[in-house]
């Protein structure tokens, strides 16, 4: 579990970095309607439940480093309680004081009146503009309030500064209790496609092996998904981010699950496919043997000091030598490589930073060069092969098959840390425990 003193260290430390007399604004996610009255579940923003830990919508975060009257302040809902019987809880202002340390509360409502005079007179504003548009509008309407008042000695503040670029840097490195929760969230994750694996057989729809997962999921305490779990038979599997999840799975067909779920706000994200009656047919087993080989390649090449491109080029290698091994491709290896022949099979990247978010924060390239890998960096490794079923230059016995393996991989001094460990990859091991 995050603790609130690990909330309050991230706080300071990015305050820290703004600089005195400086502030910063983070607003809460907001509610979205699903059907009407009816809303999706509630996600705080990642960036605001990182600085503070607390959970409700109509929140304003604001951090003042090195102001004397306190230097943490959110602005939430008042406690209600009509609303609080028909809609949950409130914190309220005390509550943000009590139970998540904020130095000063007040109601939203009155952010008007408050957020302008502690705008004024700070010389630096740190803020995601463009994420939110109509508090964007606000935040220029108080800075016009401000300006308006220059004669009267009121004093705007000079700089705009994008706060991404700090918070993102912190989030992408990892802290002991984060790789706690993150690890928590790949056993969680693993045990659920071990529970599909299991329970998978011909004439079973793809959405009942969604509903076996999400079982998993939530019956640990993960009570959401990370992102829509992907579940394709067949064909399915080579439409990249299909949710559809509505067909019938097929004997004879593959089975491609990518799935993971968000556990105390973090996510999990792991692919595996496997045969939908238990044991791969021999092409199926081929080009299996080739993306887990690639995987691997990659897995092993997840250290500290390589660069960010290094695991996505062993992929590449490994894909285009299997390739050509079976025939699917024809030429040199190194040509077909520098050509990228291999992108009609192999059309998306390695991996990406896994964290709060399932495509998580953190810059790729550092001065236009990628970057190199460090403790502490949490990534996915997931590679795959999907022969188009219209492919007519492929022989048949390929077409429509589509695999892809994924786990989630930790940087560590000591070497590449797999979280997803505990689902099986192996053709032996998947068909030993589909038998079971
Ligand atoms: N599940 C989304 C991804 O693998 O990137
Ligand atoms: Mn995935
Ligand atoms: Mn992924």
């Amino acid at each position: 579990m995050i603790t609130p003193q690990e909330f309050a260290r991230r706080r300071r430390d990015l305050m820290a970095m703004m600089g005195k007399n400086s502030i910063a604004i983070l607003t809460a996610a907001p509610e979205r309607v699903r059907s009407r009255d009816t809303h999706y579940p509630f996600r705080q923003d990642s960036d605001f439940y990182y600085l503070s830990g607390f959970p409700e919508p109509e929140a304003v975060l604001v951090l003042l480093p090195k102001r004397p009257d306190g230097e943490f302040i959110l602005f939430c809902r008042e406690r209600d309680r009509a609303r609080e019987i028909w809609d949950g809880y409130r914190a309220g202002p005390e509550g943000a004081r009590e139970l998540y340390s904020a130095d000063d509360a007040f109601p939203i409502a009155d952010i008007d009146d408050i957020l302008p005079g502690l705008l004024e007179g700070r010389d630096r504003v740190y803020y995601a503009l463009g994420r939110n548009r109509a508090f964007d509008g606000r935040l220029l309407d108080w800075l016009d309030g401000i300006r308006a008042r220059a004669r009267a000695g009121a004093v705007p503040p000079e700089e705009f500064v994008d706060l991404d670029h700090l918070l993102h840097e912190m989030r992408l490195f990892k802290s002991a209790k984060e790789l706690g929760v993150m690890r928590k969230a790949g056993a969680i994750s693993a045990r659920a496609h071990c529970r599909a694996m299991r329970a998978a057989r011909p004439g079973l729809y793809e959405y009942q092996l969604q509903a076996e997962i999400e079982h998993a999921f939530a019956s640990e305490g993960a009570r959401h998904p990370a992102y829509g779990s992907i579940v394709g038979g067949g064909a399915n599997a080579c439409v990249l981010h299909y949710v559809e999840n509505s067909a019938p799975l097929q004997d004879g067909d593959l089975v491609l699950i990518d799935a993971g779920c968000e556990y105390q706000h973090y996510a999990a994200d792991i692919t595996r496919t496997f045969p939908v009656n238990g044991k791969f047919s021999a092409p199926q087993q081929a080009l299996y043997e080739v993306v887990l080989a690639a995987q691997l390649a990659a897995i092993a090449a997840v250290r500290a000091g390589n660069h960010w491109d290094e695991p996505h080029k062993a992929t590449v290698r490994v894909i285009t030598e299997g390739l050509v091994e079976l025939s699917l491709l024809k030429g040199k290896v190194e040509d077909l490589i520098a050509s990228n022949a291999y992108a009609q099979f192999y059309m998306h990247r390695a991996g990406h930073w896994l964290g709060m978010d399932v495509h998580d924060v953190g810059d790729y390239k550092v001065d236009n060069e990628w970057r190199l890998l460090e403790p502490g960096m949490v990534m996915t490794v997931e590679p795959g092969i999907y022969v188009a079923p219209d492919n007519r230059k492929v022989a048949k016995k390929w077409r429509g098959i589509g695999i892809r393996i994924e786990d989630d991989v930790a940087i560590t001094r000591k070497g590449p840390e797999v979280l997803t460990a505990g689902v099986p990859k192996t053709i032996a091991d998947i068909e030993h425990l589909m038998a079971s």
